[in-house]
């Protein structure tokens, strides 16, 4: 059988409605307003309330898509769930997600951190292009002010709460030429350590002593990350835009991991993408790890940016160490 193209048919996102400001973080660590926008460029981001988990957030967001794709929870055979603050280490994120939509689906979780975005499109693209399936709905959730260190001042400042998500469907024409264009994944485990959750697995299960020493929680590598991102991006970039048939000239619009500003400009320096065609929300809501993406595209359609026929590259990087980059043909 020869292969479809896969399109993304519809978009959803959710943030948390409780804002958390540079100056209020100022209250909890020794950090300020100044330093925090010149190393990352948040200026605030939502945190959510106790009693929401990641499948509240993931399924406000699903909810959306749905709708914007004009596809109901019936017509859906498979969740995919990204998330590393998963609602329980099992059942999967996506079931509570498959539960409260009413969809008669399977449902799984990737646990790839700001990466799982990407990683789930490219396995949606799979199950759509076999025709194994014509709808797949991804949803992108964390909760990462759940696993935060707030003694920590140089991770507390990062992160932030939310959800996207995506429908992708069969679509028509071309699959070289319509929807998911084209894919380059990567995993380096043998960074893995730089961004980790030490315990609560089978390496390490929970104790005492490692609540005591914070091991709960997550910690992070965040200079040696930086260089890894830096140098990363543009070489799955500049693979996903070959294998697409495209240059750099092509591409319309970057939406990259929101993890520092300084990472983004510093990609886009390098792809050739000027400054009005990076999108750009981490003042707003900080690094949401999977969600960040989705939300980012959620965004940019939405306000009316994104044209049919829009040449769209999608990088993101994270725990693995992963790194993805999708090149997508808008097509709503
Ligand atoms: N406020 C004030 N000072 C601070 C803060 C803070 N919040 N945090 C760190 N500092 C201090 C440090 O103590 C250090 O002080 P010193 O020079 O006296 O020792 C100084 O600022 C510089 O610290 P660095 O860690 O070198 O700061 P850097 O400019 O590298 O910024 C940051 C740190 C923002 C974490 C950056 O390295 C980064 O963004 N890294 C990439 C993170 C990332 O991409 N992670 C992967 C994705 S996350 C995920 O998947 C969930």
């Amino acid at each position: 059988m020869s292969p479809r193209p896969a399109v993304i048919a519809g978009v959803g996102s959710y943030v948390p409605d409780r804002v958390l400001t540079n100056a209020d973080l100022e209250r909890i660590v020794d950090t300020t307003d100044e330093w925090i926008v010149s190393h990352t460029g948040i200026r605030e981001r939502r945190i959510a309330a106790d009693d929401q988990a990641t499948s509240d957030l993931g399924l406000a967001a699903a909810r959306r898509a749905l709708e914007d794709a004009g596809v109901g929870p019936e017509d859906i055979p498979l969740i995919i769930c990204a998330t590393i603050t998963p609602d329980h280490l099992f059942p999967v994120t996506a079931s509570f997600i498959q539960d409260g939509l009413g969809a008669p689906a399977a449902a799984y979780d990737l646990l790839s951190g700001c990466t799982g975005y990407v990683q789930g499109l490219w396995t949606a693209r799979q199950f759509v292009a076999t025709g194994e399936c014509d709808h797949v709905l991804v949803v992108s959730a964390d909760k990462l002010t759940c696993i935060t260190d707030w003694t920590d001042r140089s991770t507390c400042v990062l992160f932030g709460d939310g959800a996207g998500a995506a429908v992708v469907s069969a679509g028509e024409g071309d699959p070289s030429a319509v929807g998911l264009l084209a894919f380059e994944m990567r995993t380096y485990g043998e960074h893995g350590s730089l961004l980790r959750v030490s315990a609560g697995g089978s390496r390490r299960p929970l104790d005492h002593a490692a609540l005591d020493a914070g091991d709960h929680l997550l910690q992070m590598e965040g200079p040696e990350l930086f260089k890894l991102a830096v140098r990363g991006i543009p070489e799955v970039s500049d693979r996903a835009i070959a294998k697409a048939g495209l240059t750099h000239a092509d591409i319309d619009w970057l939406i990259m991991h929101q993890a520092n500003l300084r990472i983004i400009e510093s990609a886009a320096r390098r792809l050739d993408i000027p400054d009005d065609r990076m999108i750009i929300n981490i003042d707003r809501y900080g690094n949401t790890s999977a969600a960040s993406m989705a939300i980012a595209l959620d965004e940019v359609y939405r306000d009316g940016r994104l044209q049919p026929g829009d040449n769209i590259l999608m990088v993101g990087f994270g725990a693995g160490f992963s790194l993805g980059a999708a090149v997508i043909r808008w097509e709503k």
